[in-house]
């Protein structure tokens, strides 16, 4: 079984999804960001804080690396991966790129309450939302797939990536 990958900008419903729908086919759930804190032993936060962004996309580069030639995962990749062309070319490699999307408004109901995006913790995380959002959108096009999740809830967004991967495993032979 190839890979699935969720792309996306933070707040889309990434991890809920992508552990939810590990669950229910059996995949292994790996989250990029994860493996980063337990590579250093340090939060994302503190790594951004002590080494910079620049050192944390590097990290993030070889994780991906790393988990796109595996198989029979379901990949929360954290939401900056898809700035790298590589690191999508590498993904896609490995399985299928689905982009989850969502409201600058619902993106910040939904991330406002944790502080462990560096990313989002600013005076006005509203308008930083709004800014990212829209730099990245054409990087967010590359995915194979896009769902937007404003209104969807966790399991009508899981049944409508199962069929995402069903329709593309069918194709595919
Ligand atoms: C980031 C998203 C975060 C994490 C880091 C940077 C981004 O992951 O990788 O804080 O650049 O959008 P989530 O999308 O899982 O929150």
């Amino acid at each position: 079984m190839k890979n699935i990958v969720l792309v996306g900008f933070m707040g889309t419903g990434k991890t809920v999804i992508a552990r939810r729908l590990a669950e229910d086919t059996g995949m292994t759930y790996v989250s990029t960001d994860d493996l980063i804190e337990t590579r250093e032993g340090r939060t994302i936060n503190s790594i951004f804080r002590e080494d910079g962004e620049p050192y944390f996309r590097a990290l993030e580069k070889e994780v991906v690396k790393e988990v796109a030639v595996k198989a029979g995962q379901v990949i929360d990749a954290g939401g900056g991966v898809v700035l790298d062309g590589e690191n999508v070319d590498n993904l896609k490699k490995g399985g299928v790129v689905i982009c989850l999307w969502a409201e600058p408004g619902t993106i910040y109901d939904r991330t406002r309450e944790y502080g462990h995006r560096p990313l989002l913790n600013v005076d006005d995380p509203k308008g930083r939302i709004r800014d990212i959002l829209e730099k990245r959108k054409p990087f967010y096009r590359k995915a194979d797939f896009h769902i937007d999740t404003t209104d969807l809830a966790i399991d009508q967004a899981v049944e409508r990536i199962k069929e995402i991967v069903n329709e593309t495993e069918r194709k595919n032979g």
